[in-house]
């Protein structure tokens, strides 16, 4: 097991040695896991021409590191609690035992659907077990998992399966959220006309609605997992194998297949987990979002299970049947650490203070909140109703590419501020530069966050497209990681996360592209041009507003266009994209160079009247216009 910090002068210590000798610091974390041949060199890296590599040389698999390595300590312990969507359904409880023979059922399966090591696997599931077998057993024979987050369109999905060029498809008849059905395999099946390359689609059987099948290319889970034995050797990769595949929004094109590595992001993800929750052997730990994103691969599955923990994985949503479920799934099962997000948080305190005031959660010992900036009255809401002021709240700052926490709080260790994510976990080293790439020493200051050194969970690629890694993060400051995110440094030294600086939008801690989105508002025949900006959003943290261009369109046509666009953008990205607001103008802000000047359209929605230097506008005149539709527009 990894080593735990328990006090302030621990961290403390910790830190100094990790920026002192980092690869000596990583190397002594590294030795605590199983390896079959260890590394020849430690670290190798260069962020001006990004090559990185961490325990190059070393040989293992990641999937015996989660059983193998703790079978003996925690074979007959909890692995992973399912709780389903309906609290009248029946949970599912998988020993460590149990849930590696599944595991190894499974990674048959996929051998015997000729997938082989490097092979990449779609996986496109509802929060069901099967989900998280699916990613093990993928691990376990060498394949790259891409899981895609099940809310998206059969257009995302496809565009996702091609990018990659997945030979199977992992998905389900549909799946159950809230009271309604999400038809998984309709969507499957139409993303599938697009992508050729998949020959086998398995399905999860978990509504039993009635479902389209293809019987040379549809397969049941149960029906694969019957003709296979439960023993599946591991296939011993390289510490610099790809592991996964995770599509993330950028501030340009199309989705970014951001990969990362077996062992740094084994390593990073298990330290992180121990430390920042401050897991304790039988301790219960339940995250709350979504498999589909990063928190669910690192804190769902990879870093506790790797940690012999108990994980709690929640198949429905926080205020189905009521908005007391996260706190009757905590009671079930004693949680002790509870990870959620600003937006599911902002929610409940919209349902008001009759489903928690009473409710009493003694086994709590931490709460974690990650995904956006939390606001002091959530953080205070969090910490006092349902920490009852007994519970440290760790306020995670990380991405998708970092493949763990970055800056953080240890629960307990690291005295907190309302809304700061706070100090470096060990290994980070955070700068702040301003537009021009100097670094702002000292406290007090503000500007872009970037990191000057490697950790073992950083992303090593984009998928098929090294070049724009190397633009996306390392092109804007010299030598340096840039975040894309804003920061102040306080007067302690504290940090502060200020949000995004690009055009990435941040949506319910959903992160999103408004050039995405505006190209799929594009494509609808009647609009000529559009500009997507995030808008502040009581719940959501950000709200999508689209400022259109189309010609000519008769009044009493406006809101039925508005509600074609809305739906284009649902059907071509995910609803999670679709524009809160439409408002139809005449023209775009843009400079000489034809670029649409943002800044301003931002202010606009924000409230802001001081529109900076608008002299390299060619068409300041509709600055006028823009702010008159706006103020007489309905919100
Ligand atoms: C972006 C990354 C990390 C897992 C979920 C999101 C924002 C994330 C925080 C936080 C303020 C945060 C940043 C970041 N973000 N955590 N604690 N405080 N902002 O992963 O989809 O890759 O998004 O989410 O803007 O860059 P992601």
């Amino acid at each position: 097991m990894v080593p735990k910090i328990s006090t302030l002068s621990g961290y403390i210590h910790e830190y100094q040695k990790s920026v002192a000798n980092p690869t000596g610091f990583w190397a002594n974390i590294a030795d605590s896991f199983y390896w079959r041949k260890k590394w020849d060199t430690i670290l190798k890296w260069n962020f001006n021409d990004p090559e990185i590599e961490w325990f190059k040389g070393g040989r293992l698999n990641i999937t015996e590191n989660i059983f193998e390595r703790n079978l003996f300590q925690h074979g007959e312990q909890k692995a992973l609690i399912w709780e389903p969507n309906d609290p009248s359904e029946s949970i599912i409880e998988l020993t460590y035992e149990e849930l590696f023979s599944e595991v190894k059922s499974f990674a048959n399966v996929l051998r015997n659907h000729a997938v082989k090591k490097g092979d990449r696997v779609a996986i496109y599931l509802p929060m069901v077990p099967e989900l998280v077998i699916a990613m093990l057993a993928c691990a376990r024979i060498g394949a790259i998992h891409s899981v895609v987050f099940a809310g998206f369109s059969a257009n995302a999905l496809s565009e996702r399966i091609n990018d990659a060029q997945a030979k199977i498809l992992i998905t389900a008849d549909g799946g159950f959220r809230g009271n309604k059905i999400i038809n998984l395999k309709e969507t499957a099946d139409e993303a599938l006309l697009n992508s050729p390359s998949i020959r086998s689609n398995i399905v999860v059987k978990r509504t039993n609605q009635k479902i389209e099948w293809n019987t040379k290319r549809d397969f049941w889970w149960h029906t694969e997992m019957d003709k296979v034995m439960d023993e599946a050797s591991a296939e011993i990769m390289d510490a610099e194998d790809p592991l996964f595949i995770l599509y993330t929004s950028g501030s340009t094109g199309k989705p970014k297949g951001v990969v990362h590595s077996t062992a740094g992001y084994m390593v990073y993800a298990a330290y992180t987990f121990k430390n920042v929750f401050q897991y304790s052997s039988n301790d219960i730990y339940f995250c709350a979002a979504d498999i589909g994103w990063i928190t669910g691969h690192s804190y769902i599955v990879y870093g506790p299970l790797l940690e012999g923990a108990t994980t709690v994985m929640f198949e429905g949503i926080p205020n189905f049947p009521n908005p007391s479920r996260y706190w009757d799934i905590i009671n079930k099962h004693q949680v002790n650490q509870f990870y959620s997000s600003p937006t599911a948080l902002r929610s409940l305190i919209a349902e008001g203070q009759q489903w928690i005031k009473d409710v009493k959660m003694p086994s709590l010992r931490v709460l974690g909140t990650v995904g956006e900036p939390i606001n002091e009255e959530a953080w205070h809401w969090y910490h006092d109703h349902v920490g009852k002021n007994k519970c440290p709240i760790v306020d995670t700052w990380w991405q998708t590419e970092t493949g763990g926490i970055m800056i953080s709080p240890i629960a307990g260790v690291i005295p907190t501020k309302p809304a700061f994510a706070c100090l470096p976990l060990p290994g980070i080293q955070p700068v702040i530069v301003d537009a021009e790439g100097n670094k702002l020493c000292g406290n007090s200051v503000e500007g872009n966050l970037c990191l000057q050194f490697p950790w073992p969970g950083i992303a090593r690629t984009i998928w098929n497209d090294h070049p724009r890694y190397v633009k996306s993060y390392f092109s804007k400051y010299q030598g340096l990681y840039f975040t894309g995110d804003g920061v102040r440094r306080d007067e302690d030294g504290y940090y502060r996360i200020l949000g995004r600086m690009d055009d990435v939008i941040n949506v319910a801690g959903h992160r999103l592209g408004t050039a995405e989105i505006e190209n799929a508002i594009n494509e609808h025949p009647l609009v000529v041009e559009s500009a997507v900006v995030g808008y502040p959003h009581e719940i959501k943290g950000q709200g999508v507003f689209a400022f259109v261009v189309s010609n000519d369109i008769p009044m009493n046509a406006i809101e039925e266009l508005k509600n074609s666009i809305k739906k284009g953008v649902s059907k071509m990205i995910s609803p999670i994209a679709r524009p809160d607001f439409i408002l139809f103008v005449d023209g775009l802000p843009k400079t000489r160079s034809g670029k649409i000047m943002r800044r301003i359209l931002k202010n606009i929605v924000e409230h802001k009247s001081d529109f900076g230097d608008i002299t390299t506008l060619t068409n300041p005149e509709i600055v006028d216009h823009l702010l008159q539709i706006y103020n007489s527009m309905e919100k």
